[in-house]
């Protein structure tokens, strides 16, 4: 295979496009391609095409396939579009970790970051090794002296996520699940302290072109049955185990006076990225955080790209990303926006933006 060096110098800069998958924020992808007059390629499974067809003034081109882990196979199509594949959080899982990793397309990002992210253990060190206050963690050797929460490896959206107060309840449960074999071995779960106060999720962009990092958003997630749990009387709710599976997004803003601890964790993790993955984190990411009554914030994990909670603002733009550009600008914009702008300076400062 060419390097994506190699074949970004193949590209005719003056018309490349942005490609996506299907899925997760590719409508706000498309829409800021098009903002930003880039010509957009979709890749589509033929079952979700009805809906995306919907929305066909935002796609020049559709890629239709049975499955998006045939994404491998289309990579020469996407060369003649001149196409920069921009990834979500549904394309590694969809397109699969290897597949995705050698897809011989340009990326907008870091492939080896959002790998990365699809492993809980390495996720949290890169998040500790930042400098960024994370909940603690138990072995399953230690005694356990508050809440936690346990985590199974691959248990998207928090299905087969359960909360624990003992360590004999973790070690049960946790046998349980090897037992009926949804998990390997015990040892693959994460189990962290199930730390109290109120989700905030905020959503970054890293220029490496402006050398700069923005906070774009911030978002909650509504998750159910955490969250529907809330509305029902105590005596009711108690009969239910609670569950995380993210069903859409709310917008929050913060305290200002608390914006600067925000900043402060966003260039850690950038700085931290470069030296473990380098080139480090490029474009969009967010810290899925809990903030405390004393107002300190603890993030328990990390997005190497674009969060489905940037959907919000489509369109409109957040309050944060206002004061950055006094236009509307969102997240699937912004992302255009550096494509674009690198694609004007020329090859040299496109490369620094791909992988
Ligand atoms: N340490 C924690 N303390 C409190 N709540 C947590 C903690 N970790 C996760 N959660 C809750 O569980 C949800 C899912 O956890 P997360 O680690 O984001 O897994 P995933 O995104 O893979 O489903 C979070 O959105 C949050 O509501
Ligand atoms: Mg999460």
């Amino acid at each position: 295979m060419d390097s994506i060096k190699d074949i970004v110098r193949t590209y005719s800069l003056k018309d490349i496009s942005i490609a996506t998958l299907a899925s997760h924020s590719a409508l706000q992808i498309l829409r800021g391609a098009r903002d930003e007059g880039l010509r957009t390629v979709l890749i589509v499974e033929k079952r979700r095409l009805e809906l995306y067809d919907e929305f066909r003034n935002l796609i020049d081109k559709y890629i239709i396939v049975e499955n998006f882990s045939e994404t491998l196979d289309v990579a020469q199509e996407l060369l003649r579009e001149n196409a920069i594949f921009v990834p979500h959080g549904s394309a590694v899982e969809y397109v699969g970790p290897e597949r995705f990793r050698s897809l011989p397309v340009p990326m907008f990002g870091n492939r080896d970051l959002m790998i990365w992210e699809g492993d809980q253990k390495l996720k949290m060190r890169l998040l500790k090794d930042s400098g960024i206050p994370v909940p603690r963690e138990y072995s399953l050797e230690e005694e356990i002296d508050r809440p936690v929460i346990v985590k199974l490896p691959g248990a998207k959206g928090g299905r087969f996520f359960f909360l624990a107060t003992s360590r004999e309840e973790v070690l049960k449960r946790l046998d349980e699940y090897v037992r009926n074999g949804v998990l390997r071995s015990r040892e693959d779960a994460l189990v962290q302290e199930y730390v109290i106060g109120v989700p905030m999720y905020f959503h970054y962009f890293y220029s490496p072109i402006f050398r700069r990092v923005e906070i774009l958003g911030i978002d909650i997630r509504y998750e159910t049955n955490i969250d529907g749990l809330r509305r029902a009387p105590p005596q009711i709710a108690s009969m239910f185990e609670p569950s995380f599976v993210v069903v859409g997004n709310i917008p929050v803003v913060i305290r200002e006076k608390m914006l600067q601890t925000v900043l402060d964790y966003g260039k850690k993790f950038v700085r931290k990225s470069i030296e473990l993955l380098p080139p480090g984190a490029i474009g969009p990411f967010c810290l899925e955080s809990i903030v405390k009554d004393d107002l300190s914030i603890i993030v328990f994990e990390f997005s190497g790209r674009i969060v489905a909670g940037t959907n919000i603002y489509v369109g409109s733009g957040s309050p944060y990303s206002w004061l950055y550009w006094n236009e509307p600008m969102y997240m699937g914009r912004r992302i255009a926006r550096e494509i674009r702008i690198a694609a004007e300076m020329g090859v040299s400062c496109l490369e620094l933006i791909l992988t």
